[in-house]
């Protein structure tokens, strides 16, 4: 087991490029490259764990995954493909979840594991599986697995009960290569939703909407393989801007889009900084002490529940209290008992959390359990007195390429040690 070990840093400081989002788009990505013969070059993909479980799972389904150098993927599902996902391989990320539509699509069946839940709670995919079934699939499961079954799907009109990133995209994936118009409403609107979809457009697909919570897919009776650029990760980004917030400074990123940011950037001027877009990225300025605000997390646009560790972490140490209301995840406070062993004042009663800003942390041994448990437990140790080492690595790397470097390139005293 890895771990990082975080001491105290000044004001960070200099203009870093954000890497690109891997473990939410670009393993999304991967799975569309099921829908068509031929090899899909995926760019902007730096190497994180979960690239690695995905191109696992890709090879066990029959297609051949290529790593080129630092950051592109070739996909190539040419050959026949077996479409069984294995329990091994779903089990340890979310986004192997999304070659059920891509498989169904293409092969007319496939059996794929039921994911489970995990470490910031349960993860149901109902939705996924009700959606299918409207588009005319026979869907079942059995024995722990999803099975389905249709020789055409037929488009539809489908209203989710909630935004859901992996169903919006996998029930896209499905309807690209159905018979006929298929329209999402109540679509999730994240970025990587959008990112998605281009990318089928590239592949020959007719989605339109992306981005808006209505999304309509006229079916195509085949689709080619593509090229891609796999967008900024803005999860990284905001990591980065909550950095700086909580150490001071001044930085800049280089390749994230403002946009995908804006509730994030104005919760953080609320708190005290200065957060602008510039004309490659952003750009921000933390000088003075943090005050508290309220959070409260929603699907896109709203506060990403993705970042609510980390601003969690922020508040511990901000002047004043504030509530934190998580509404995605039924269990993702788990984290807030080691930023405690830190000294951070937290309590928390199901949903909401209240947390009352402390002078200072302390540095202790923490365990991060899940990926932005451990980049918030790295962002309390920048201002804990004494040495902070965060165990439980793996979860960050299934997210970040490289915290500790990019960490660094601003200026903290942050140190991966094996
Ligand atoms: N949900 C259902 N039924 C469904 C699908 C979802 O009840 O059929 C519930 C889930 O149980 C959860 C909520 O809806 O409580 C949100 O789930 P959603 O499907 O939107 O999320 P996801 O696709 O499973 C992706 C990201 C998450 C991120 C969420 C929300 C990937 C691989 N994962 O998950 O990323 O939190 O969207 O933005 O893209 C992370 O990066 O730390 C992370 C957890």
């Amino acid at each position: 087991m890895g771990r990082y070990a975080v001491r105290p840093s000044g004001p960070l400081c200099g203009r870093v490029r954000v890497a690109g989002a891997t473990k939410n788009s670009g393993t999304k990505q991967m799975a569309a490259a099921l829908l068509a013969p031929g090899v899909t070059t995926l760019r902007n993909m730096p190497r994180v764990r979960d690239l690695d479980v995905m191109a696992e799972l890709m090879t066990a389904l029959g297609a051949h995954v290529e790593l080129v150098g630092t950051d592109e993927v070739r996909v190539d599902a040419s050959g026949a493909l077996v479409p069984e996902a294995p329990y091994e391989l779903v089990s340890r990320i979310r986004a192997s979840f999304n070659v059920l539509g891509p498989l169904l699509a293409r092969c007319g069946h496939a059996r794929v594991a039921l994911p489970g839940g995990d470490n910031i709670g349960s993860r149901k995919v109902d939705m996924h599986l009700r959606g299918l079934a409207a588009l005319g699939a026979e869907v079942g499961v059995e024995h722990g697995f999803v099975v389905a079954r249709a020789s055409r799907l037929v488009g539809t009109r489908l209203v989710l009960d909630f935004p859901s990133v992996g169903a919006t995209e996998n029930l896209m994936c499905a309807a690209v290569l159905a018979r006929g118009t298929t329209v999402i409403e109540n679509a999730a609107r994240e970025p990587e939703v959008t990112d998605l979809a281009a990318f089928l457009d590239r592949m020959g697909g007719r989605v339109v909407g992306a981005g808006t919570s209505t999304i309509e897919i006229e079916g195509v009776d085949a689709l080619v393989a593509a090229e891609s650029e796999i967008m900024a990760d803005r999860v990284e980004a905001g990591t980065l801007l909550m950095a700086c917030g909580m150490a001071g400074g001044e930085i800049e990123l280089v390749g994230t889009r403002f946009e995908h940011l804006e509730l994030v950037a104005m919760k953080l001027c609320e708190m005290g900084m200065r957060v602008s877009a510039t004309p490659d990225g952003m750009w921000a300025q933390a000088q003075g002490p943090l005050r508290a605000v309220d959070i409260a997390t929603l699907p896109h646009p709203g506060f990403a529940t993705d970042f609510m560790p980390i601003a969690v972490a922020m508040m511990s140490v901000a002047q004043g209290s504030a509530i934190v209301t998580e509404n995605v995840y039924d269990g993702r406070f788990q984290f807030v008992d080691e930023l405690r062993r830190m000294g951070a004042d937290i309590h928390t009663e199901g949903r909401h959390a209240v947390v009352r800003g402390v002078e200072r942390l302390s540095g202790a041994p923490v365990v991060a359990s899940d990926v932005r448990a451990g980049a918030a437990l790295v962002l309390a140790g920048l201002v804990a007195e004494g040495e902070t080492v965060v165990y439980g690595t793996e979860h960050v790397e299934r997210g970040y390429a490289d915290l500790p470097g990019v960490l660094s390139a601003l200026g903290a005293d942050v140190e991966r040690i094996d």
